[in-house]
């Protein structure tokens, strides 16, 4: 089902629990792009214990922002990869003005630039209620809802992969309540940034996940590979 993106970078920007994640997954395969999560490959260095990953533990459990350096290093090593030379979905990067100019700049001088900067506006009682019941697959990051999204294959366990469901740290309450308030502070710029490029297109993600992905679709609808690379 792939639509065929030549160095199409997509941004997905929104505050904890807007449904980034959830949609990244159908986003990435319809624009035949990976998904690179900032959040998921932080994990990613927590659990296999690196230096990387003991400095952001740190800030992560705080509901605070890893240092600009270390995400963006981390974040521009992933854009050369070679999957990744073609297009890239980004999830959760830029979400600092700092980031913003460092991929801004590292994409001037590929030639290309950010093509669509996708903001999903969701309410602050929606995204506590979201982030309470969220649940994750251990192993493959599939996030669940025990109401609005259970896993088929039961509550513990991931219906893509059997992987064991936990839930995060950072998701109790007092945590998500420091991430709204930096995601407030920190991330508005990038998203006026982005409205001033023109690239930004605000998708009302306070509907069902199903009307989400609908939005999501009717935004990337007709438009080819030379649209697409060129608007
Ligand atoms: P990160 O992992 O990026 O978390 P986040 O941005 O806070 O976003 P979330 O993963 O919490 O939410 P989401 O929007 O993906 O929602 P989801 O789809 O899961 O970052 C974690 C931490 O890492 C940060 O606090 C920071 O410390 C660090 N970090 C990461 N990136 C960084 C960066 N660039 N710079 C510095 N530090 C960085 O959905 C949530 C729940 O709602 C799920 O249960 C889902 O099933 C449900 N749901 C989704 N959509 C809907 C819907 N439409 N209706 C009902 N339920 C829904």
């Amino acid at each position: 089902m792939g639509l065929h993106n030549e160095s199409g970078v997509v941004l997905l920007i929104g505050a904890p629990g807007s449904g980034k994640g959830t949609q990244a997954r159908f986003l990435a395969e319809l624009l035949a792009i990976p998904h690179v999560s900032s959040g998921d490959l932080l994990r990613e260095h927590r659990k296999a214990g690196t230096d990387l990953g003991t400095i952001a533990q740190l800030y992560m459990d705080r509901g605070e922002l890893v240092p600009d350096d270390v995400v963006i290093g981390m974040i521009l090593a992933r854009l050369d990869q070679q999957d990744a030379r073609r297009g890239v979905l980004l999830d959760g990067f830029p979400r600092t003005p700092g980031q913003a100019r460092a991929l801004d700049v590292r994409l001037a001088e590929r030639k290309t630039g950010v093509r669509r900067a996708l903001y999903f506006a969701v309410s602050d009682d929606s995204l506590v209620e979201r982030l309470s019941g969220r649940w994750l697959c251990e192993s493959c990051q599939t996030p669940y809802h025990s109401i609005f999204s259970p896993s088929p294959a039961g509550p513990t366990t991931c219906g893509v992969d059997g992987g064991l469901l936990y839930q995060r740290p950072d998701d109790r309450r007092e945590v998500v309540a420091q991430r709204l308030v930096v995601y407030m502070r920190d991330t508005s710029p990038v998203i006026k940034h982005y409205r001033a490029e023109g690239v930004l297109r605000e998708i009302n993600a306070d509907h069902s996940i199903d009307d989400v992905r609908r939005s999501l679709e009717a935004v990337f609808a007709g438009q080819t590979v030379e649209a697409l690379a060129t608007s």
